[in-house]
């Protein structure tokens, strides 16, 4: 799944003493799978968490463990500091947050994070005290300032028994974030981002919908990768599924939908509307089950709330659609974006097997104000996502 998208890029992975330090294990497996070479380094503390054997064996490199063996003739961390394309620290403790924000050395994980200019990430994980505490938020705000990467951690059980904030982010979460700074494309950090995903459901009585074969995949690819390009990112769907690192709200009709992404667009900068919302929905919802006779039956459908329409031109947003259409594609497209006067429009050919609605695939064009901005081939919905978010940012930073 991950091809070799990493291909010949120089990852040294940090890794520091807390009890996620055996989920670093996966983080270098993913790593080298994609095609990176891998270099680990672990604080004191971490070697007494993981064997470095482990890790030597999956990065196929020396773990650099003690800056004062002889073997790194004292030199270890200069070299690592110069080899790397991108230091990765998973996972972070909030001993090893402060020293970095420092610029404290007092081990090979500092020492070569303060020697290496290379882009730096850090995975946070502890005790929710631990990183809601006042101090590790300064810190972790320091880091920021300098451009370090933050994958926030997720919440849910930790060590302790607890639940609470502060478990490791997803190994995949990870690597997707080192992918983003490695390409250049973290360029979503600090902005606010909300996404639509899925098809709505109409109720016609208490057990039935009308509805739509949306399975609101696009639209979580297109919140995955703007959390790992750095936004904070609000999915508002009617498949949820609770995925780390997003916030998510679950609706299901339209009108619940619109509500919704009225909240979330307050104060955001970025609203992309991949759902599927039903145009039409029953005009009456029945109060009790609708039993079944032998007669046929007569659905009144009323037009739907324009949830596109009513989220209209809104100062500092910039609104993207999605229009799924079975034929003359561009030229429908470029109607409804005049229409719903959008800064962008993602047009899918649906009715062609093996994409679009419901599947893992999708090719869309993508089509701004001033023409057709990309025409994206068949290709996954996570590699489609990448690339609407490389044409919003072209296009949000070009102004038009
Ligand atoms: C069993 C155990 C688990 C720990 N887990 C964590 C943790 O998850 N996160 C953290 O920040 N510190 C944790 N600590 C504290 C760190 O190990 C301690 O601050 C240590 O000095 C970190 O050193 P390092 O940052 O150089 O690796 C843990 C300590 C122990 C004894």
């Amino acid at each position: 799944m991950m091809q070799r998208r990493l291909q010949g890029r120089r990852v040294v992975v940090g890794i520091s003493g807390g009890i996620a330090a055996y989920k670093a294990i996966e983080v270098v497996r993913l790593l080298t799978e994609a095609g990176a070479e891998v270099q680990v380094m672990m604080t004191p503390e971490a070697t007494r968490f993981v064997a470095p054997l482990t890790l030597e064996a999956l990065s196929y490199h020396p773990v650099a463990a003690d800056w004062l063996a002889p073997q790194g003739a004292g030199e270890s961390h200069i070299t690592l500091a110069e080899w790397a394309d991108l230091i990765a620290i998973v996972p972070a403790t909030a001993n090893s947050l402060a020293k970095f924000a420092l610029g404290l050395a007092d081990e090979i994980v500092s020492g070569t994070v303060l020697a290496s200019r290379a882009p730096l990430l850090v995975a946070p994980a502890m005790n929710d005290l631990m990183y809601t505490h006042v101090k590790t938020q300064d810190h972790l705000k320091a880091l920021r300032a300098r451009h370090a990467a933050v994958v926030e951690p997720g919440t849910g059980r930790l060590a302790s028994g607890k639940s609470g904030v502060g478990r490791l982010a997803t190994p995949e979460r990870i690597v997707a974030a080192i992918e983003a700074v490695l390409q250049d494309r973290r360029n979503l950090e600090g902005l606010r981002v909300v996404v639509s995903a899925g098809g709505t459901r109409e109720p016609v009585d208490p057990v039935r919908y009308v509805g739509n074969f949306s399975s609101g995949k696009m639209g979580r690819a297109l919140a995955e990768t703007a959390a790992a390009r750095g936004a904070d990112v609000t999915l508002v769907t009617t498949v949820p599924t609770n995925p780390e690192g997003i916030n998510e709200v679950a609706v299901t009709s339209a009108t619940e939908m619109l509500a919704a992404l009225k909240t979330a667009c307050s104060g955001a900068d970025i609203l992309v509307m991949a759902a599927a919302v039903a145009d039409y929905a029953p005009d009456k919802v029945a109060a009790a089950k609708l039993r079944r006779t032998d007669q046929p039956m007569d659905l009144h459908l009323r037009p739907n709330v324009d949830v596109l329409k009513s989220l209209g031109p809104h100062r500092g947003l910039f609104r993207v659609g999605f229009a799924a259409e079975t034929e003359d594609l561009r030229a429908q497209a470029q109607q409804k974006l005049a229409e719903k006067q959008l800064d962008l429009m993602v047009a899918n050919q649906i009715g062609v097997d093996g994409q679009g609605l419901a599947s893992d695939f999708n090719a869309v064009t993508i089509v701004s104000p001033s023409g057709v901005v990309a025409e994206v081939p068949r290709l996954p919905k996570w590699e489609v996502a990448g690339q609407i978010w490389d044409a919003i940012d072209a296009v949000r930073n070009r102004g038009g």
